[in-house]
């Protein structure tokens, strides 16, 4: 496979990723890169290694092999911290401080760009959280948790945004506002990368890495990627690359059917990429 790496618009090159926890490959050989103004998808089931990965670009987990260059710099750079927006899988936010104090918070921590008690009612009208902005973090159902979470990734205006999963536990009317919003921050120029279990999010992406078990099955546009499996429906793609992956033993251990990715209606929007998918993890590390 030939990696996407090595432009000049990179934002994200990963170069033969490997990370082991005890006897676990949660990266195994992953290689892939995301240039400057694209909507990634991440989308592989429980374990994949999307965490993992993300979790590798923030420069949190340091690879036992490969490297990873964000911005053009090595991580971990303290260069591009500032540069990057992390919304975790599990809200980290300060429990005792109300929703507003947090972004207050994390926008001095961060800096914004102007003022910053306007861009703190920016974001909070953005998530949709004004009328609780005066509730402490504690308190929020985990719908609401997310939001904060994702208002506190979103506040000092990062060029690239990680969201690992930013929909879970999302009524399905803030979810499409939400899907929105990254629309139109995409539309701004900001670097988008996202993992999700849904099939309809993953297909909102310009491209898609599939994953499994820390290994790329295949990566292209939904398009691309359904064309290339024959397959009508982003599930059936994926089940047809895992298969190829097992030599076609049927994919059996790559179901993307059990929690949190029951919804795989492919009616979403379909975007063109500039790269044809890549299948076949076989040659993937
Ligand atoms: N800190 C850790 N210690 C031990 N094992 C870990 C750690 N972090 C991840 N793992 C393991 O690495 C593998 C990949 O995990 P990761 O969290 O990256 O997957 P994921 O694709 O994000 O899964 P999910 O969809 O459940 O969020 C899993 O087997 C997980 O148990
Ligand atoms: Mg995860």
């Amino acid at each position: 496979m030939t990696p996407t790496t090595g432009r000049d618009d990179a934002v994200v090159q990963a170069v033969g990723l490997v990370k082991r926890f005890g006897s676990i490959r949660a990266l195994d050989g992953l290689t892939l890169g995301v240039q400057r103004g694209e909507k990634y998808g991440l989308l592989g089931p429980n374990g994949s290694g999307k965490t993992t990965l993300i979790r590798s670009i923030v420069g949190l987990v340091a690879p036992d092999e490969g490297e990873v260059r964000v911005l053009g710099e090595k991580v971990p750079s303290p260069l591009t911290s500032s540069r990057i927006g992390y919304m975790t899988q599990s809200a980290a936010l300060y429990e005792d401080l109300t929703v507003r104090e947090n972004l207050f918070f994390f926008a001095r921590l961060f800096g914004t760009p102007g003022q910053t008690a306007d861009r703190v009612e920016e974001v909070l009208r953005l998530v949709h959280l004004t009328d609780r902005s005066g509730t402490p973090v504690r308190a929020l159902s985990g719908g609401l948790r997310q939001r904060a979470s994702l208002a506190a990734a979103l506040i000092h205006e990062p060029e690239l945004l990680l969201l690992d999963e930013p929909t879970v536990g999302v009524d399905p009317e803030l979810r499409l506002v939400l899907w929105d919003h990254f629309d139109r921050l995409n539309a701004l120029g900001k670097t988008i990368i996202v993992s999700t279990h849904v099939m309809e999010e993953a297909e909102r992406c310009g491209r898609i890495a599939l994953l499994r078990a820390g290994r790329l099955l295949a990566e292209g546009s939904p398009l691309e990627l359904k064309q290339g499996a024959g397959a009508a429906s982003m599930e059936a793609a994926y089940l047809h690359y895992a298969s190829q992956a097992d030599g076609g033993d049927g994919g059996r251990r790559s179901s993307m059917t059990d929690e949190g990715r029951r919804s795989s209606r492919t009616d979403g929007a379909r975007r063109s990429s500039r790269t044809p998918p890549k299948g076949g993890a076989a040659d993937e590390g």
